[in-house]
């Protein structure tokens, strides 16, 4: 960093930011910020605005972090120059649509509803499928509700590696573009959709890899040219809504997870448990791909290694963020 240009902008900037109460300090770190996560604004009006909402983010970050009753820390990121709304809106799906569709698949499968089988109780007393190689690299959706292709797609990836010993990334931009009305799915792109159709999608025609079908993050035209050979999910399973039961289920393989993810936006590290748990908002999909000895989930995020512990959240044990409401796994 210029110093020279540093110092310039404080210079010019200070009267609006002594009002503001601004420290020299938090104007650092904004610099500091902007220089590793470009921004284009529409106006001067718009940047001020976005500088403001970031020192109202870092604030709360230094409140959360100097009281020392948290079990987990948080920090600035990408997502630092977004009012909580915002963040709700383009990066999360919309909690009465996921709502609507957990109680349609539901009472439309009444009798094949899944049924705790707590019982029996077989898990293992850690499981971490990051060690075991099955993950691929934690990918970015950036600002479109592709959430649930990325669950879908880390799913698949992971289960093709459990199965044929083959880790290779697979193509979310199919499913936001393909998994779509015209192939009879109420998903809907960038707009949110459920990892499930992906499954059914994908057991028909197939995903592709990464590699012929990058990502893109807008919803375009489906393009699967040649892509009716790619892998193919034979069935898959929902698992019923206790802590044991997902337990069992992580140690055949990963397994895809709705979660309330409204409060995540600035999780760094430690054990998560922050959600309002008397009022969950199910809106994001993500993948837990293992649990600790103490019962702590371990989370695979699509937000980049930038965010959470490398891309990943431990999330308390029991239903934390709403983490056994309406999960899936793929069987074979
Ligand atoms: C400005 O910040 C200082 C130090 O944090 C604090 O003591 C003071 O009350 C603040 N003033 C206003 C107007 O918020
Ligand atoms: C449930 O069934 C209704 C009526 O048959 C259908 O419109 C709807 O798409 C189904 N929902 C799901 C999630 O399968
Ligand atoms: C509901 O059951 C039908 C038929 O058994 C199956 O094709 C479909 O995948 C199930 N849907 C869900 C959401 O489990
Ligand atoms: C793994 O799968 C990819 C995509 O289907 C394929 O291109 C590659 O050759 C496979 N690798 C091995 C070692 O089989
Ligand atoms: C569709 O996919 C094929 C094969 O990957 C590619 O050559 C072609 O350019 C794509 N078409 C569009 C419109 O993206
Ligand atoms: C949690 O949600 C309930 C119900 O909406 C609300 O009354 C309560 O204030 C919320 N708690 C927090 C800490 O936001
Ligand atoms: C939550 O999980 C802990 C540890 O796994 C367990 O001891 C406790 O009984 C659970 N509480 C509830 C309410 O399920
Ligand atoms: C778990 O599923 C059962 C139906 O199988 C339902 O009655 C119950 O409300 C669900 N519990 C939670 C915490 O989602």
């Amino acid at each position: 960093m210029n110093s020279k240009f540093i110092l310039l902008s404080i210079a010019l900037l200070m009267p609006i930011y002594l009002a503001q109460n601004v420290s020299i300090e938090k104007l650092l770190a904004y610099n500091k910020w902007s220089s590793q996560n470009l921004r284009t604004f529409l106006s001067e009006e718009e940047k001020l605005f976005r500088q403001l909402v970031f020192f109202e983010n870092l604030q709360k970050v230094k409140d959360h972090n100097s009281q020392d009753h948290h079990t987990y820390s948080l920090d600035i990121n990408q997502f630092s120059d977004m009012t909580e709304e915002e963040f709700a809106e383009k990066v999360l799906m919309k909690s009465h649509v996921v709502d609507l569709h957990i109680q349609q698949a539901t009472s439309n499968n009444s009798t094949s509803t899944a049924s705790s089988n707590s019982a029996s109780n077989n898990a293992i007393i850690t499981v971490d499928w990051r060690t075991k190689g099955a993950l691929t690299a934690v990918k970015n959706q950036g600002q479109c509700g592709s959430c649930w292709t990325f669950s879908a797609a880390a799913l698949m990836e992971s289960f093709n590696f459990i199965k044929n010993k083959n880790l290779t990334d697979f193509s979310e931009q199919q499913l936001v573009d393909c998994v779509n009305s015209a192939n009879g799915y109420s998903s809907n792109g960038c707009n949110g959709g459920w990892p499930e159709s992906c499954l059914d999608y994908s057991s028909k025609f197939g995903i592709t890899t990464l590699k012929s079908y990058p990502y893109v993050g807008v919803q375009k035209k489906c393009n699967i040219t040649g892509t009716n050979n790619g892998f193919k999910p034979k069935s898959w399973k929902q698992i019923p809504n206790t802590s044991k039961d997902l337990q069992n289920a992580l140690n055949f393989s990963p397994v895809s997870v709705i979660v309330d993810a409204s409060t995540w936006s600035h999780y760094s590290s430690g054990v998560y448990n922050g959600c309002n748990q008397t009022n969950i908002q199910l809106n994001h999909a993500v993948v837990a791909v293992g649990y600790d000895s103490l019962g702590n989930w371990i989370v695979r995020n699509s937000w980049s290694t930038a965010w959470g512990e490398q891309g990943y959240i431990r999330l308390a044990p029991n239903n934390t963020c709403g983490i056994l409401s309406y999960n899936y796994q793929i069987t074979a």
